[in-house]
């Protein structure tokens, strides 16, 4: 079943939120690959959603380091985004053997993490981050973004 924006989701910062977004619609794309499984496919729906929540991830993290949140809660938001990075790896294994059964349980994963993650940390987060930024604050220069991402995969 396709999940639904809501407000509900809103977590009241324009950056988080619009990726949040294309998270959902990704989350979506593979409700709708999981109709009529074909492993091809499956395949490339997982390596988009697992591309860009990499991207994601990163973004969240890098505004938090920028804008300096609370040290707990920045431990806190890489603490579980590993956590799920970790779970993608290991359901990027099974996606050879099973790729049904990995795109399934990738779809429950991504259920879980916008329930227990996104609903809370990530709220925690948007709060904690000034309401507007200046324009040139956008995006995080290219070299920050890429040492957050090796960070991020614990290289
Ligand atoms: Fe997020």
């Amino acid at each position: 079943m396709p999940i639904q924006w809501s407000k509900k989701f809103e977590t009241g910062n324009p950056d988080i939120d619009r990726e949040h977004r294309h998270l959902f619609d990704l989350v979506n794309l593979l409700d709708t690959a999981l109709e009529k499984p074909e492993p091809h496919i499956l395949s490339m729906v997982f390596l988009q959603l697992a591309g860009y929540i990499c991207h994601h991830l990163v973004s969240e993290e890098s505004l938090a380091a920028r804008y300096q949140v609370d040290a707990a809660l920045q431990e806190r938001l890489h603490r579980e985004h590993q956590t799920f990075v970790a779970e993608i790896g290991r359901l990027q294994h099974l996606m050879e053997a099973s790729p049904v059964k990995a795109a399934r349980d990738l779809h429950a994963c991504l259920i879980d993490f916008i329930n227990n993650h996104v609903l809370t940390t990530d709220f925690a987060l948007a709060a904690a981050l000034p309401g507007n930024r200046p324009p040139d604050d956008y995006e995080a220069d290219e070299a920050e973004r890429r040492s957050f991402a090796l960070r991020l995969v614990g290289s």
